[in-house]
């Protein structure tokens, strides 16, 4: 069995998923989107997970339509109000990667409060990635290492980026059926091992996510060595 501690997952088709149901506004995809999310953390907090680090707005996404961008910004807001008792109850603790002050008020003052209020938990850590872009998370270490005057290493660098402290990604899912990165989780991911599926991020259910585990340890990772 393959140590499995750090599941990452771009959460992508809930435009198409609205459409595909006979929905005019691609934001009701972006809600029952929201669902999933409940339940695979409770999923993947069941299975000893230590990490799941979901995306949920990239440095790209604010080329959106205002009204669908607005929208996602309370959707995150209202998702994090309404998952503090889910949090509380599983042992979760919440964190966020992204660059976040460039994020709504609001939404920003949500994030520190359910930081502060699961700071504690030893269980699962939910991670969400919002205003989230690998080049944006490398930039920003790389300046921090600037304006500190150190020179680094590969371990100093993991230290500065905004996941720092986490373990490397070992699953790194994109659901909607597009095989590319977006812009995730680069450094993080460089030995991950990648599953790309067609089921729309609405219709992923727990079942599947213990389909790609299930594959996941039968893959023999060699990280560069010979076995
Ligand atoms: C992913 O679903 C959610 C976000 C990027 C916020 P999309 O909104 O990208 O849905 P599709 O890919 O257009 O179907
Ligand atoms: C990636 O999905 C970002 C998130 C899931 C939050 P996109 O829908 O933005 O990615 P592209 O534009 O298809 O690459
Ligand atoms: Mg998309």
């Amino acid at each position: 069995m393959n140590e499995l501690k750090h599941i990452a997952i771009i959460m992508d088709g809930n435009g198409r998923w609205a459409k595909k149901q006979g929905f005019m506004k691609r934001i009701v995809g972006h809600e029952e989107g929201a669902k999933r999310v409940r339940e695979i953390t409770i999923h993947a907090s069941n299975l000893g997970v230590k990490y799941l680090t979901l995306y949920a707005f990239s440095t790209e996404n604010w080329k959106r339509p205002e009204g669908e961008v607005g929208f996602l910004m309370k959707l995150m807001d209202r998702y994090l109000k309404n998952e503090l008792s889910l949090f509380l109850e599983n042992d979760v603790r919440f964190e966020i990667i992204g660059e976040i002050s460039k994020l709504p008020k609001d939404l920003r003052q949500t994030i520190e409060f359910t930081k502060e209020k699961t700071a504690h938990f030893k269980g699962l850590t939910q991670v969400l990635a919002v205003n989230y872009g690998s080049k944006n998370e490398i930039v920003r270490a790389v300046n921090k290492a600037v304006n500190a005057g150190i020179e680094v290493d590969e371990h100093r660098f993991d230290e500065l980026l905004d996941t720092a402290g986490m373990d490397p990604v070992d699953i790194l899912i994109r659901t909607g059926g597009e095989k590319r990165l977006s812009n995730y989780l680069l450094w993080q991911a460089a030995y991950s091992e990648l599953y790309f599926t067609d089921t729309l991020w609405p219709d992923f259910h727990v079942g599947e996510l213990d389909e790609i585990i299930k594959e996941f340890h039968k893959t023999q990772r060699r990280f560069g060595a010979v076995k």
